[in-house]
């Protein structure tokens, strides 16, 4: 008989987050599917009821194949959908349009990691939550950092990108085009006690339960989901620190 469980897609399944969220919802009685380029399930398990999806994120067009392979293996669509994957390539950080320092084609490349796969993996969450029971969690969760919200050197490739998710994930949290549906959107960023960027110190066994306790929310929480490890959520306004 084939599993009920729900499912959990991660998308850029590594291992700091993508394995410690994994564990989480596995904790919780979830089928999980990881999708990156490595598979780690060796060195990572996390339950027998996970599976790996080789893919590319440079490659928004594969995405689509991504949700397919899910129904086909696991039997239906998933419930939670994490976009974990990034890509970020420092710029100049004193001349970040110069000749010789500003390339389109890498640009490019972030761009389809950072943003445009993610519209592609939202797209295809939505479609698959609608085949889902009504009763059933239907959670988009996107790994965010501050640049969102605040400027920091050699990385204005980046925030332009994360800043365009983090659109996408607010208007669809707040115009709420899907709420009759019940489908939440969230952009998640871990901050220190202060508000300041974790940086390096991003903490995956801090973001495992705080994505479950999302994806067990029934309504919109707030769509800028900053916290603060061991804490939770926090809200840190205009308040932040550079
Ligand atoms: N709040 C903050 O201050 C803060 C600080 C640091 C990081 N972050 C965010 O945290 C997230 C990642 O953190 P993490 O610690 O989980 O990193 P991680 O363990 O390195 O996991 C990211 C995974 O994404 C996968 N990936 C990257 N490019 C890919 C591609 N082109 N195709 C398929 N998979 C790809 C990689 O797996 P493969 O190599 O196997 O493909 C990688 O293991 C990012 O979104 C980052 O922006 C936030």
């Amino acid at each position: 008989m084939a599993d009920t469980s729900p499912i959990v897609l991660i998308f850029g399944a590594g291992p700091n987050i993508g394995k410690h969220v994994a564990q989480s919802f596995a904790a919780k009685g979830y089928q999980i599917a990881l999708a990156s380029r490595t598979d780690r399930r060796d060195t990572d398990s996390t339950s027998d009821n996970t599976i790996h999806i080789p893919t590319d994120l440079s490659k928004p067009e594969l995405i689509a194949d991504v949700f397919a392979q899910v129904e086909q293996r696991l039997g239906a669509y998933p419930s939670v959908v994490v976009y974990n994957g990034a890509l970020r390539i420092p710029d100049d950080k004193d001349d970040p349009l110069g000749k010789g320092k500003f390339s389109f084609d890498t640009y490019n490349k972030k761009l389809a990691v950072n943003h445009l796969s993610v519209l592609q993996a939202l797209h295809h969450a939505v479609l698959g939550f609608r085949t889902l029971p009504a009763s059933a969690s239907k959670t988009f969760i996107f790994t965010g950092n501050i640049l969102n919200s605040s400027t920091r050197p050699g990385v204005m490739s980046f925030g332009i990108q994360k800043a365009a998710t983090a659109y996408a994930i607010r208007y669809l949290a707040e115009q709420k085009p899907y709420e009759k549906e019940g489908i939440t959107f969230y952009y998640t960023d871990e901050r220190s006690p202060t508000g300041d960027a974790v940086y390096l110190d991003i903490n995956g066994p801090a973001a495992g339960p705080e994505y479950v306790r999302l994806a067990e929310r029934k309504d919109q929480g707030p769509w800028l989901h900053t916290y603060i490890k061991g804490q939770g959520y926090k809200d840190f306004g205009g308040d932040i620190k550079q």
